[in-house]
């Protein structure tokens, strides 16, 4: 018997979106990338960092990913010792989970949102709580005081979409006794942002990655925002070298080229507004989103028969089994082009 765990032989692990052999046969509006490609200036960087004969990648790259941070501190307005850089925003929320919360004890999050949480915790071997939602989407019988090391919030919410006024945000950092960790993968889809309770509250932490919003889930960068206190811990448990040299190279040209970046956002959120007005046009319910998805439920309530007959004409959204979003289905939002193909198929389905 090999000699596992019984936290890690018990656990199912996590399962991510279906990423085809053969992308170039779908339109693929499943795992909430980015429909456009990042900026030119991106490649360029990535081409210059790896140089004719690649050579640079002899050396390893900057431990601290130093750049980076001050850069992301200048966008966002903190001091480079209230950032640190990270191999996709996963790598940070592993990360506070072990840097807060010990074997036995408890995090807690909404459920729907990122149920990557849970698999984490388990790891870890910390218990797991989940609330619901309330009808206005709230969390949910909260207590007055939330004991547990972390709350986790997805805000906007993934996979439903919705936004949480900045007020309600504060009073859940107040009312949690342990960190709030606010995961804003989706926030530059929806121009608002709960940083600034990070220089309030000395237990909120805000994730952000470069995912989504600046086209590079294939490159693995995400970063978190809080206290120096925090960040040095984190700064203690995380790999040394985390982000590769191309990987960093990337980084600073994105978050440099805000132009290129803004106009994406401007496209996605146009298209997303467009897109639910269509979808209503035939009957479906759609959630308001401010992420670069929405959350849909056909006429019928039957999720899996539109997702099947969607996979049928080679495109792909995601179904998830889970009882509570078993209804629905949730679609990233692609190029104009692809959403009307979309919407047709729609339409043929019924
Ligand atoms: C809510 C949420 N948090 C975190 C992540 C992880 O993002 P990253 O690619 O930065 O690891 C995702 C990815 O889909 C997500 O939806």
């Amino acid at each position: 018997m090999i000699p596992l765990r019984p936290n890690i032989a018990a656990m199912a692990g996590y399962v991510p979106g279906f990423q085809p052999e053969d992308e170039s046969a779908y339109i693929k509006l499943n795992t909430n990338e980015n429909c456009y490609p990042p900026s030119p200036k991106v490649v360029k960087a990535i081409l210059d960092e790896l140089g004719t004969d690649g050579s640079s990648l002899r050396r390893y790259p900057s431990a601290s990913s130093g750049k980076l941070r001050e850069v992301a501190g200048r966008l966002y307005g903190f001091d480079p010792s209230w950032v640190i850089m990270a191999n996709g925003s996963d790598e940070v929320l592993n990360n506070l989970i072990r840097a807060f919360a010990s074997e036995g004890e408890e995090i807690a999050y909404v459920h729907p949102s990122y149920s990557y949480y849970a698999t984490l915790a388990e790891v870890q071997g910390a218990n797991v709580r989940t609330y619901r939602f309330s009808e206005d989407f709230r969390v949910a019988d909260f207590p007055e005081v939330y004991t547990g090391k972390i709350f986790f919030l997805t805000t906007p919410n993934a996979p439903l979409g919705v936004g949480f006024p900045l007020s309600y945000i504060e009073e859940l950092a107040r009312r949690c006794s342990g960190m709030l960790v606010l995961d804003e993968t989706y926030a530059d889809f929806a121009g608002t942002t709960a940083l600034e309770l990070v220089k309030k509250h000395e237990n909120v932490v805000v994730t952000r990655t470069l995912s989504k919003s600046y086209s590079l889930a294939g490159m693995r960068l995400g970063f978190a925002i809080a206290r120096p206190e925090v960040i040095s811990a984190l700064d203690k448990i995380r790999d040394h070298y985390n982000l590769d040299r191309l990987a960093q190279a990337a980084c600073v040209a994105a978050l440099e080229d805000q132009d290129y970046f803004l106009e994406c956002i401007r496209k996605v959120r146009e298209t997303r507004d467009w897109f639910t007005t269509e979808l209503r046009g035939l009957g479906y319910a759609v959630i308001e989103s401010k992420g670069n998805y929405v959350f849909v439920m056909p006429p019928d309530a039957d999720g899996r028969r539109v997702y099947d007959g969607l996979f049928q004409r080679k495109i792909l959204v995601r179904h998830f089994s889970d009882p509570l979003l078993v209804h629905g289905l949730r679609i990233s939002i692609g190029t104009r082009e692809e959403m009307e193909k979309t919407l047709e198929a729609l339409g043929e389905i019924g």
